[in-house]
């Protein structure tokens, strides 16, 4: 069934111009944009994004990753977008993620390496993790945007 994904191309995937080649992979895969937009979110927006870490030793150095440089924001409709879309992506870790998905394919940075720095993995993208998640990360994003029909 068509649904709606929140996506977010996160600062270092910005910062290594690889925008256009990851939304050019989730388009590939039969999905639309219907929302998109650069921003430099707040640390309490991100907060909000990401309340289910609020507990998680990463929580901090996660905030400030991506409040640190500009993300884009998205939202990707279609046929199972949501399970899609994390299939496409791979792996939270780039390091374990398969070598066909956007992490594993463009991340260079690793779980073992960021917990011995004590920063948050740098892994390119987010996207929502299952239907509740997307439901509350949409309208987080992009209040304005159309309710799914
Ligand atoms: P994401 O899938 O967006 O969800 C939470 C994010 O926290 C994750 O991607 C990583 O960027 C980061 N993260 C998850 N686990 C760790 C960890 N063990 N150490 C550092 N950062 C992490």
């Amino acid at each position: 069934h068509s649904e709606r994904t929140l996506v977010l191309v996160k600062p270092d995937g910005v910062q290594r111009q690889l925008v256009g080649q990851i939304l050019a992979r989730l388009e590939a895969a039969n999905l639309s944009i219907t929302a998109l937009e650069l921003r430099y979110p707040e640390q309490r927006h991100v907060e909000q994004h990401y309340q289910e870490h609020q507990d998680k030793p990463f929580f901090g150095p996660l905030v400030e990753y991506l409040t640190d440089s500009p993300v884009i924001a998205a939202v990707l409709a279609g046929e199972d977008a949501i399970h899609t879309t994390r299939r496409i992506i791979g792996d939270t870790d780039p390091a374990n993620a398969d070598s066909e998905t956007i992490r594993g394919e463009l991340g260079v940075d690793s779980m073992d390496q960021a917990d011995d720095e004590g920063r948050a993995l740098r892994n390119l993208i987010h996207a929502s993790a299952d239907p509740e998640d997307a439901g509350r990360e949409i309208p987080l994003w992009f209040p304005d945007h159309e309710p799914a029909e």
